[in-house]
């Protein structure tokens, strides 16, 4: 199936605001999540059975930014963000995961302190490797 874009700015998100100051991302800018535990950017996906979700997102420091996936409330893993050398620099994080028919809500939460990465966007249907964790 063809992959689709989910937009972090459209995004439902706790602590944290979009900002548009760092140049790369997709759509009309990213989430800036506070440097806390807990923040977090749920995005609603269209179901698809067994499929790949790739976050975009920078980490302009040296030091990981880990965030706990859940889908529809059940954690997956935690996904670790590692650096990406510049705030301008952006990545992907690809996981395999399950969605239901419908409407799943995926949302990552800080672990730690730091708060998320900058999140740019959700790819679903990204190319990556079958089964669970992570690719
Ligand atoms: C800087 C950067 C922000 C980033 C923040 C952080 O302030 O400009 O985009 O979110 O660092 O450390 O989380
Ligand atoms: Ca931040």
């Amino acid at each position: 199936a063809a992959s689709v874009v989910y937009e972090a700015e459209s995004a439902a998100i706790g602590n944290g605001v979009v900002e548009s100051n760092h140049a790369g991302f997709s759509g009309t800018g990213f989430v800036n999540s506070a440097n806390a535990a807990g923040a977090y950017v749920e995005f609603t996906v269209t179901g698809a059975g067994d499929t790949n979700l790739a976050f975009r997102y920078a980490n302009g420091t040296t030091i990981a930014r880990p965030a706990t996936l859940t889908v529809n409330g059940s954690t997956i893993e935690t996904l670790q963000f590692a650096g990406t050398g510049a705030w301008t620099t952006w990545d992907n994080e690809t996981v395999a995961a399950v969605l239901a028919q419908g409407a799943n809500s995926v949302r990552l939460t800080a672990t730690t302190a730091a708060g998320l990465p900058n999140v740019d966007a959700l790819t679903e249907g990204a190319e990556g490797g079958g089964g669970t964790g992570p690719i």
